[in-house]
């Protein structure tokens, strides 16, 4: 059966702080990459309905521009693709109202493991819509 995708959907915003800046000023490359992997691993387990994942690959990611503190920006992310044991989706953050991209990953692989961390079947292969 030929899988119908969803497209990005953008659950997560954040309100950009001080300690969220690098030495620039602007938004700091660490923080995001970090909410981006706490929301991938959110949605992947939503997705697989399945707590037990691990992130194991991210593609190349492309700052496209920055934001500065008070902007708003959030997290957008869609299923592409099933295997035995993984899930692959990607990612696109952008700010809240303007919707220009401050960045893109086009592929990050979570692996569902077993209790001694080997991969394991999910058994899942349409994406969950909810
Ligand atoms: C995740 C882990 C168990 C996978 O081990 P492994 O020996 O590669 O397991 P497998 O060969 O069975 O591969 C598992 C799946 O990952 C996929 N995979 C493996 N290497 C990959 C890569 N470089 N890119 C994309 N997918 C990859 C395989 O295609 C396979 O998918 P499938 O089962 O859907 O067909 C192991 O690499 C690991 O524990 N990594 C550390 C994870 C971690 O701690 N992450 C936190 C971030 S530091």
């Amino acid at each position: 059966m030929s899988q119908i995708f969803p497209g990005l959907r953008f659950f997560s915003r954040k309100l950009i702080k001080p300690q969220d800046l690098n030495a620039h000023g602007t938004l700091f490359g660490g923080a995001v990459l970090a909410w981006i992997d706490e929301e991938a691993a959110i949605y992947c387990i939503c997705q697989l309905n399945k707590k037990n994942i691990v992130t194991k690959y991210m593609s190349e990611i492309n700052f496209v521009s920055s934001a500065k503190v008070g902007d708003v920006i959030e997290i957008g992310m869609e299923t592409i693709g099933f295997g035995r044991s993984s899930i692959k989706v990607r990612c696109e953050v952008r700010h809240k109202f303007t919707k220009q991209t401050i960045i893109k990953i086009d592929e990050i692989v979570f692996v569902h493991v077993d209790e001694n961390g080997k991969s394991t079947p999910h058994g899942v292969t349409e994406p969950v819509n909810d």
